[in-house]
């Protein structure tokens, strides 16, 4: 006799089911590989991923619900791996200051961008940055993000960098999302101090963040954080047990993803200045490159990630928003796919893998999350899209249609 198996939730007929499956993160042509079952079916018990496959080998299969997914991409949430999503204050004034030609680093020299967000972010109760927080979150989840990296940074001292902390640890108990936490105190150097200050206050505050931030990261670029300074404070916060990661490349070539790859960071971030020598080391080490392509978008650069050669030379890459109020305003994960496809030339199948299976591998996850395969935790989108490259194909509006957290469906979008 057959037995019928019960599970809390099924989808069914999905035109497309994209598993992203992978026991490491993707690299070459195992990118362009989604795992894609046609005609296919979920059954989801406890949270978690019980059954995979075929509707039609669904038969031993029966729930309390079952969504039909008819004409639908079923697929895992997005992991948005690299976001600075607590913060006070907003930057649209700087907005102006752009478009009158001022460059990032300017801004940020007149004691704008950064800084500024450091002023409003001081200033803001952790009440306030809860609230704004939740807000962002919500806007996330609609559009199909199910979890999220946030790092401190606009504190630029010990006091506000715990607060942003603290209200990251409270987003995580109240919000569907599942959030991780990076210490950035690395950031910039606040106004009433030297480097050399600062410095030695990022490193002695490391032990005091550790409880607070699995991840330790820090902004090496041209007048902010040096080669040096970089390898010294990645170097102390590793000691400390964190896992590192750094924002890399972004704007100058210091070599801080040789750096990465060097010290063993889970991740390195931006990239779009890698060296050749920086794309060889990357390669040939387990450190995820993150790639965040709305951020030259928005402040107007020409020179995006070279993707294609890093694919071609095996490097391991994910996708992320930067989600923050100076280079990424912006929380969609589906619009970084479409600018992944036109501006960095990704395949709408590499796109995807990097925003959901690898993008959990680049903040140590992908043991439980970013696919959809049997025990992993059951987060799920069903998007109103025929297939997977619609996704990368429409922009500017939201095609996720029901977002499924741990075997629940926690939003309908209209
Ligand atoms: O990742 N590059 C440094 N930090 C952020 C931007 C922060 C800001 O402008 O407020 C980034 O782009
Ligand atoms: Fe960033």
């Amino acid at each position: 006799m057959e037995r019928i198996m019960q599970a809390d939730l099924i989808v069914k007929n999905a035109a497309e089911l994209l598993t992203c499956q992978a026991a490491e993160a993707k690299r070459g042509d195992e990118l362009q590989d989604l795992g894609l079952i046609a005609d296919g079916a979920l059954a989801i018990k406890d949270g978690r991923i019980e059954f995979v496959g075929r509707t039609a080998d669904l038969s031993d299969w029966q729930a309390t619900e079952t969504i039909d997914a008819r004409g639908k991409v079923v697929m895992p949430g997005f992991v948005d791996c690299h976001t600075h999503l607590v913060f006070g204050g907003s930057r649209e004034k700087d907005l102006l200051r752009k478009l009158r030609g001022d460059s990032y680093l300017e801004i940020l020299k007149q004691g704008g961008g950064i800084l500024s967000t450091v002023e409003h972010t001081r200033a803001a109760s952790a009440d306030e940055l809860f609230a704004a927080g939740m807000n962002h979150l919500d806007t996330m989840l609609a559009l199909g993000t199910t979890t999220v990296e946030i790092k401190s940074g606009y504190g630029l001292n010990p006091e506000t960098e715990r607060k942003i902390l603290e209200v990251a640890a409270r987003l995580e108990q109240a919000h569907p999302i599942d959030i991780v936490t990076t210490y950035l105190g690395a950031h910039t150097i606040p106004k009433e101090k030297t480097k050399s200050e600062y410095i030695a206050e990022v490193l002695d505050s490391l032990e005091e963040m550790k409880p607070l931030a699995e991840f330790c990261d820090i902004f090496c670029e041209e007048g902010v954080f040096t080669y040096q300074e970089t390898r010294r404070i990645l170097t102390a916060a590793k000691e400390c047990g964190y896992k590192l990661k750094i924002h890399a490349e972004q704007l100058n070539t210091l070599h801080g993803a040789e750096l990465a790859a060097e010290l063993g960071a889970v991740s390195a971030d931006h990239l779009d200045h890698i060296s050749p020598e920086g794309i060889a080391r990357m390669a040939a080490s387990s450190t995820i490159g993150v790639l965040l392509p709305a951020v030259p978008f928005y402040l107007m650069l020409s020179k995006y990630a070279p993707a294609r050669e890093m694919i071609e030379q095996g490097m391991a890459l994910a996708l992320a928003t930067d989600f923050n109020p100076g280079s990424c305003p912006c929380e969609s994960m589906s619009l970084m796919l479409t600018f992944a496809c036109l501006q960095m030339k990704l395949l709408p199948s590499e796109a995807i893998n990097c925003a959901t299976i690898n993008a959990a591998y680049a903040i140590d996850r992908g043991a439980t999350i970013g696919s959809i395969e049997q025990g992993k935790q059951a987060d799920i989108l069903i998007v109103a899209a025929p297939n997977h490259e619609t996704l990368s194909y429409r922009f500017g509006r939201n095609l996720v249609e029901r977002v499924i957290k741990k075997g629940v469906v926690v939003q309908v979008n209209s």
